[in-house]
């Protein structure tokens, strides 16, 4: 097991074409941690750089104690699991698991208990003889873990391989990997673009875009404290709603006035951080669906009423995803089910306003909280 620091670490593919840039992480012996963003911000590359499957560019990687930059991947020691297995097709279950260990002058006794040790792990004792075309999708993918834990690496590199898989056998395999890091708590670096793979599997996540990092963060930081609206949108399913607006002053306090005409009062003490620091710049006011409700049941709570016609109402039994168009777009409310909405005709929705992100509306950083990354 190991630490795995990047500094600086870019990637140029063409002349002046960066598809990673500066990018500066200090991974912790035993942490799980997920590169996430869109597709195309340079979460694979960078973990091929850590691989030794792609060149670096500039900057350093250390593994260990070791400056690895120009490392052969052989000598870095790290088990990499993709999104298609890469399993030897003409071989079983056994001789796939046993292949690296096999090159490598293992002694057979040893790896005879290690491949059963894992298969044992993974429940896949059964399948130790077949060959991998008679297995399911699934199955393959155990195998192809398998292959990579009985190696004993210093870390696991994992690219996206729950995406071949449909839903729930995902949701299965993610609760499964979880497992399996807590028991073997070997470092592990985990590639996906879905947020809630990353949500639930890391201890911290990394948010890329255009390959720069945005963000590093625990899964409860980066949902309360997203350092720009990128992470803001990013992170949360239904998204964080988004009203772009001004404050102003009203009465005694302040309150936001949105580019939609309508007036949303704020907390006294947001409103006297806000006002007059951000009089007259355009701002974004950010709220997560489950911050808006049906009625204001709370008296302990300053709630701003947003009007507008219920355009969907998503029932899942134990809550309801509505959908309000309003003055300021489309708003969707995390509600529970007795809520009272109804398709097509108007609503009134109310905004937890004690819970609301701000934006500053040109450089898209949260004016509340300042993210630095200290790696
Ligand atoms: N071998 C390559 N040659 C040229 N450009 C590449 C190569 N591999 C990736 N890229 C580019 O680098 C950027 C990041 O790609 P990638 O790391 O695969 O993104 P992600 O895994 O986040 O979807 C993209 O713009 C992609 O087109
Ligand atoms: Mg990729």
């Amino acid at each position: 097991m190991a630490e795995i620091v990047l500094k600086d670490v870019c990637k140029v593919f063409e002349k002046d074409q960066y598809a990673v840039s500066n990018f500066s992480l200090h991974i912790r012996d035993g942490e799980f941690i997920v590169f996430v963003g869109p597709s195309g911000c340079g979460k694979s590359t960078t973990l091929r750089m850590i691989a030794g499957l792609e060149e670096i560019t500039s900057g350093e990687l250390w593994i260990g104690d070791r400056l690895c930059n120009y490392a052969e991947p052989g000598e870095r020691d790290l088990s990499m699991v993709f999104q298609n297995y890469a399993l030897y097709p003409q071989m079983s279950v056994y001789d796939n698991m046993a292949f690296s260990l096999s090159i490598r002058k293992v002694p057979k006794q040893e790896i005879r208990q290690r491949v059963h040790e894992t298969a044992e792990m993974l429940g896949i004792s059964n399948l130790l003889s077949r060959r991998p075309a008679a297995l399911s999708g699934g199955q393959k993918q155990r195998v192809a873990i398998g292959s990579a834990i009985l190696r004993k690496p210093k870390a696991f590199l994992m690219d996206e391989p729950l995406s071949n898989l449909d839903a729930k056998l995902r949701t299965h395999m993610r609760v499964e990997l979880a497992s399996l890091h807590h028991k073997l708590g070997t470092t592990t670096i985990y590639v996906t673009h879905d947020q809630t793979e990353a949500m639930t599997l890391a201890d911290r996540i990394v948010v890329m875009k255009a390959g720069y990092i945005q963000q590093v963060a625990t899964p409860v930081e980066l949902y309360n404290r997203p350092t720009n609206l990128f992470v803001a949108g990013f992170i949360g399913s239904p998204s964080m709603n988004f009203l772009r607006g001004k404050v102003k002053k009203a009465g005694d306090g302040a309150a936001f006035l949105t580019e939609g005409g309508q007036v949303l009062p704020l907390p006294a003490a947001l409103g006297k951080t806000l006002w007059p620091q951000y009089d007259n710049r355009t701002l974004v006011l950010g709220i997560r669906p489950e911050d808006l409700y049906a009625f204001p049941a709370r008296n302990d709570r300053l709630y701003a009423a947003v009007q507008g016609t219920v355009t969907a109402c998503e029932s899942l039994g134990h809550e309801a995803i509505l959908h309000l168009e309003t003055s300021d777009g489309e708003l969707a409310a995390r509600v529970e089910p007795g809520h009272g909405a109804v398709e097509d005709r108007s609503a009134t929705l109310f905004l937890d306003m004690e819970n609301a992100h701000f934006f500053d509306g040109e450089t898209e950083q949260n004016i509340l909280y300042q993210w630095r990354n200290d790696a």
